[in-house]
């Protein structure tokens, strides 16, 4: 990620110890208060208590999807519904296998090990974890040269969460070995709204209908967007004289803020305009847009381009990025058909 992004009212990352800190304000704990995605939460409940039913532990589970969606908020619920303990790390946190038996040592029966940005994982510690999730157990290799060995080392039965904005990036050995894999999709306005009423209720914030609709139609579909966007409108509000949100106040915040109506910021637009003025709409690579507009291919990928392509602003081919024609009415740019 380029330092700009840490700035980006509108990317779905998690920047700040800050804001990690409210978002766990925030978190719901358990199914039935976690808004959306319901077709997961439904499958998941039903695993759930079976599994309790089986007194098991819970299968695997990868949960992939945008950045924001609340991956790591769906563990700790899983986690809280199962009643069990939960420990969470990422990818590039385990730097060795060593890394990884220390935490794998550290669970209970029926335990949950959390890893966000599974597809992180050094080779040499995922090669480890097949073992551990398939039978539970791993080989550690113990002394050098000629007194190497290895121990055989059980585990208790436990849970493996991962979560990833790239399923793509998974080996197939790592990914057969999930038995649930649920695929986030980005919220409808409908559950965002919901959601920014359930905050603003927890930092005891009076809003409008219309205004936390507002909100959530310009979030990109992702609850972090909405619950920060939140954050900074309550701002807006406080120092106005109003005693609640509405949508005047939203609009006015949002336009200060260059959110525009579709939660489109300067460097989405950006995008599509370079498309647009330089290579005639596309097909263009994304290493191309990438340098043209100084941002990191990786950032395009997982930050901007899903969100173009579901509101069908933006189109993969196999000759590169193109923009659609309602991407360019979205500029108010005429599409030149001969292209
Ligand atoms: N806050 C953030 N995401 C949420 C969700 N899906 N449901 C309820 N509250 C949330």
């Amino acid at each position: 990620m380029s330092d700009a992004d840490d700035d980006r009212l509108v990317s779905g990352e998690n920047e700040n110890s800050e804001e990690a800190s409210i978002e766990k304000s925030l978190r719901p704990a358990t199914l039935d208060q976690y808004i959306g995605q319901d077709r997961i939460k439904h499958e998941l409940s039903v695993y759930i208590q079976a599994t309790k039913q089986r007194e098991e532990s819970l299968d695997h589970v990868l949960l992939y999807g945008p950045p924001g969606l609340g991956k790591t908020t769906l563990a700790m619920v899983i986690a809280n519904e199962m009643a069990v303990h939960i420990r969470t790390t990422s990818g590039p946190a385990i730097e060795k296998p060593g890394d990884l038996v220390a935490l794998l040592n550290e669970l209970q029966p029926g335990d949950i090990l959390f890893i966000d940005e599974i597809h992180r994982l050094p080779k040499i510690v995922e090669e480890m974890l097949y073992s551990a999730m398939e039978d539970f157990f791993v080989d550690i290799v113990v002394g050098q040269g000629p007194t190497a060995h290895p121990i055989h080392f059980p585990l208790p039965p436990f849970t493996l969460i991962g979560a990833t904005t790239r399923a793509g990036l998974l080996s197939a050995p790592l990914r057969d070995r999930f038995g649930i894999v649920a695929h986030m999709n980005y919220y409808t306005v409908e559950d965002l709204t919901e959601i920014v009423k359930r905050s603003a209720d927890i930092f005891n914030t009076k809003i409008t209908d219309q205004g936390s609709h507002e909100i959530a139609s310009r979030s990109r579909g992702t609850p972090r967007i909405a619950n920060r966007l939140l954050k900074r409108v309550r701002d807006f509000m406080e120092v106005s004289d109003k005693t609640a949100i509405d949508e005047q106040i939203v609009t006015k915040s949002l336009q200060f803020l260059r959110v525009d109506e579709e939660g489109l910021d300067e460097i989405d637009n950006k995008i599509l305009k370079t498309m647009i003025d330089f290579y005639h709409g596309g097909p263009v690579g994304l290493g191309t847009i990438a340098a043209n507009i100084g941002e990191e291919a990786d950032t395009i990928a997982e930050m901007y381009e899903p969100y173009l392509m579901q509101i069908g602003y933006l189109n993969r081919t196999p000759r590169g990025r193109v923009v659609t024609e309602k991407g360019y009415a979205h500029l108010g740019i005429a599409q030149n058909k001969t292209n």
